[in-house]
C-alpha cells in the first residue's frame, strides 16, 4: 500500500456534496445558532454552541457520556480502553498508570527534538517542494510517536493505514458504513495480534527499551497495577488509533489558515526564525481555531441535564438524547472569545478547546502542544514558503480527513 491509501476514496455524490457545502458554511450557521437558538434539539439530537455550554456539557460527564465504549470493543476485542469509560476507580487508575509511562518529561526534549529533527529533514531532501500532509505531517507524526510508544508496522502492512482507518470508524463513521466495518473486522485482529507478538518478543528478547512499551512491562512484571497485559494492550492500541492519525490532520489545516493570512503568515515566520517556540505555538494554534479537528464531539446523555440553567437558554436535555458538543462553535462565540475573527496568535490557553476539556481532555495534549508547531516550523523558516500553483496548492480534504495541500520554498 502506498500512502495515498491510507485515506479511503473521497466520498462522492448529494451527501458528500451536501456535507461539503454545509462544513463552508458551518461558521456562519454557528454565529446565527449562538445568537438566535442556542441549544437547538432536532428529536433525538441536541447541539450546544455557545463557549460557556460547552463547557458545562464536558464538566457534566455524569449525564452526557462519551459514546465510544461500542466501537473501541470492536477495535480492541473487548478489552476496556479509559477513552470509553465514565469517571469510574478504572479509569483513574488506568490514566494514572499510562502517565507513568507517557511521561510529562518526555516531552521536551526527547519528542521535540525527534519532531524537529525529522521535519527539517524531510523539508531539507524535499528540495523546495512538498506535500505537507502525507509527506511531511503524516511521515513525521508516525515515525516518531511509534518509535516513541515501541509499536513497528505488523509485518507487510502499514500502520498508517490501519490506524487510520480505525480511527475513522471509531469518531467519523456516524453512518456505520458496512464497507469500513469489513475493513476494520480484518485489520483490528490483525492488529492486536501483532501488539501481542510485539509484548511476546520483547519479554523474550530481553533488551530493555526506554520506551512506552518497555516501560510498561516492566511495571507489568513488578506487578504494579495498571499494567496487565490487556491494560498495555489496549492503552498502546488506543493511542495509535486515538492519537498518531490526528496531528496530520491538524498540523496541515493549521498551515492552511496561516498561508490564507499574508500578515498572521508573515508574524509566524518572523517567529519561526527567531526560534520563539511559544510565539510560533501561539500563532499555530490559532490557525487552528478557523478550522479546528472537527465541528463537534459526540455525547450520549444517560440522564436528563439541564444546561444553562437559570437562563433565558436553560434547556433539558432528557436522557437518550446525542449532544453534540461543538467546540468549534465555542471557540468562536464572542461573549468569551474577544473578537473571535480576527487573528490574534496571543490568546489565553483557556479560549482554545482542541483537545476537548474535563474528563476525557486529550491524553497526548503536552505532547500535541509542544510538537505540533515545531512539524511547521522548518517550512515557516525557509524563504519565499508559498502554495504550489494551481488547485494542489489548496487544502483539500477526504471526509474528516486533511488529504493532500502541496507548497514550495527556497530551497
Ligand atoms: C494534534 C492532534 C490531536 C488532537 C487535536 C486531539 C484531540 C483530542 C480530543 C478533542 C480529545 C477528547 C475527546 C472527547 O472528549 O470526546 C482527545 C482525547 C484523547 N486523546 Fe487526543 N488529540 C490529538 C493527538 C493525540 C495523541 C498524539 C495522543 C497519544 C497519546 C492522543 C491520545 C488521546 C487519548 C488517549 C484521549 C482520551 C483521553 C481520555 O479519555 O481521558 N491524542 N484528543
Amino acid at each position: 500500500m502506498s500512502d495515498q491509501d491510507v485515506l479511503r476514496p473521497a466520498p462522492k455524490g448529494l451527501g458528500a456534496a451536501a456535507t461539503a457545502f454545509g462544513m463552508e458554511h458551518v461558521d456562519a450557521v454557528f454565529a446565527l445558532l449562538r445568537a438566535v437558538w442556542p441549544i437547538p434539539r432536532f428529536g433525538k439530537t441536541a447541539l450546544v454552541t455557545r463557549y460557556d455550554d460547552v463547557r458545562e456539557a464536558f464538566l457534566s460527564d455524569d449525564a452526557f457520556a462519551v459514546p465510544y465504549a461500542a466501537k473501541l470493543d470492536v477495535i480492541m476485542g473487548g478489552q476496556p480502553f479509559f477513552l470509553g469509560m465514565g469517571d469510574t476507580p478504572q479509569y483513574r487508575l488506568d490514566t494514572a498508570a499510562m502517565r507513568q509511562v507517557v511521561r510529562r518529561e518526555d516531552v521536551t526534549p526527547r519528542l521535540t527534538s525527534a519532531f524537529a529533527s525529522r521535519a527539517e529533514a524531510l523539508v531539507a531532501q524535499a528540495d523546495g517542494r512538498i506535500e505537507v500532509v502525507a509527506d511531511l505531517s503524516r511521515r513525521v507524526t508516525f515515525e516518531v510517536l511509534c518509535d516513541y510508544f515501541g509499536v513497528t508496522d505488523p509485518p507487510g502492512q502499514d500502520l498508517k493505514v490501519i490506524t487510520t482507518r480505525l480511527f475513522e470508524f471509531q469518531f467519523a463513521d456516524p453512518g456505520n458504513d458496512p464497507a469500513l466495518r469489513r475493513e476494520v473486522d480484518a485489520m483490528a485482529p490483525l492488529l492486536r495480534n501483532h501488539i501481542d507478538g510485539l509484548m511476546a518478543a520483547r519479554r523474550h528478547g530481553g533488551v530493555e527499551i526506554d520506551d512506552v512499551l518497555g516501560r510498561a512491562l516492566k511495571r507489568g512484571a513488578a506487578g504494579e497495577p495498571g499494567f496487565s497485559d490487556d491494560q498495555i494492550h489496549s492503552a498502546l492500541i488506543g493511542f495509535l488509533v486515538g492519537g498518531v492519525p490526528q496531528p496530520p490532520m491538524v498540523a496541515p489545516q493549521a498551515l492552511e489558515q496561516l498561508l490564507r493570512r499574508p500578515a498572521a503568515l508573515a508574524s509566524a515566520q518572523a517567529a519561526a526564525r527567531a526560534d520563539d517556540d511559544a510565539s510560533l505555538a501561539g500563532h499555530v494554534f490559532e490557525a487552528l481555531r478557523f478550522d479546528p479537528l472537527a465541528p463537534a464531539l459526540m455525547r450520549t446523555t444517560v440522564k436528563d441535564h439541564q444546561i444553562a440553567a437559570g437562563t433565558a437558554r436553560a434547556t433539558v436535555i432528557k436522557a437518550g438524547t446525542t449532544l453534540l458538543v461543538s467546540f468549534r462553535s465555542a471557540m468562536m462565540d464572542p461573549r468569551r472569545i474577544p473578537s473571535p475573527k480576527v487573528f490574534n496568535p496571543r490568546r489565553l490557553p483557556h479560549e482554545y478547546l482542541h483537545f476537548g476539556y474535563a474528563l476525557h481532555t486529550c491524553f497526548g495534549i503536552h505532547i500535541n502542544q509542544a510538537v505540533l508547531p515545531l512539524m511547521l516550523k522548518p517550512l515557516l523558516q525557509r524563504q519565499g514558503l508559498r502554495r504550489a500553483p494551481g488547485a494542489e496548492g489548496r487544502l483539500t480534504k477526504r471526509g474528516a480527513f486533511a488529504d493532500r495541500l502541496w507548497v514550495e520554498y527556497e530551497a
